[in-house]
């Protein structure tokens, strides 16, 4: 059964995996009507939907444990970004936070001697870890690329495989 504290800290930790699916849905739609960023618009839905599938693995363990999982009101996104550099460095620092809210939660589970939370959250923080690479590498390449349109060419057409092949 899950304590009051943490059933709370975990429902805060549904709103921030479906603002992060919100968030990058809108990143999803940018790309999408820019011209030539099919790659990229494929790479943002994936992980929209990815997002949602974190925040529904949430809500099945907070309900499965004894707890109730509240599906929260969620805010608008950014919907517009100054370039696919910019979107990417959000999508960094979101990342990051989101791996804050883990190592929280985290912390809260030892506090309270919740194993079961505990063994349960490591599945995120292994996923995480993952997340800021990719986040990191990409923003990275990015930053190699700066103006240079075959480079960007070249980041679309791999970007897909990029994930595919070294992420799992
Ligand atoms: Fe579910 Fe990208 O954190």
């Amino acid at each position: 059964m899950l304590s009051q504290r943490m059933q709370e800290a975990l429902n805060v930790q549904v709103v921030m995996e479906a603002q992060s699916s919100q968030a990058y849905l809108a990143m999803g739609s940018w790309a999408d009507i820019q011209p030539g960023l099919k790659g990229v618009t494929k790479f943002f839905f994936k992980h929209s939907d990815e997002e949602r599938m974190h925040m529904l693995k949430l809500i099945h363990y907070i309900n499965e444990r004894g707890g109730f999982a509240i599906v929260p009101a969620l805010k608008q996104p950014v919907l517009t970004f100054v370039s696919l550099k910019q979107a990417f460095e959000e999508l960094f620092a979101h990342e990051v936070k989101v791996s804050e809210g883990i190592n929280e939660l985290v912390d809260m589970s030892l506090q309270e001697k919740d194993y079961a939370t505990h063994n349960f959250l490591q599945w995120y923080v292994n996923e995480q870890i993952e997340e800021e690479r990719l986040a990191r590498e990409c923003n990275d390449k990015l930053e190699l690329i700066g103006d240079d349109k075959s480079g960007l060419y070249l980041f679309d057409r791999d970007i897909m495989t990029m994930e595919n092949g070294e992420r799992r």
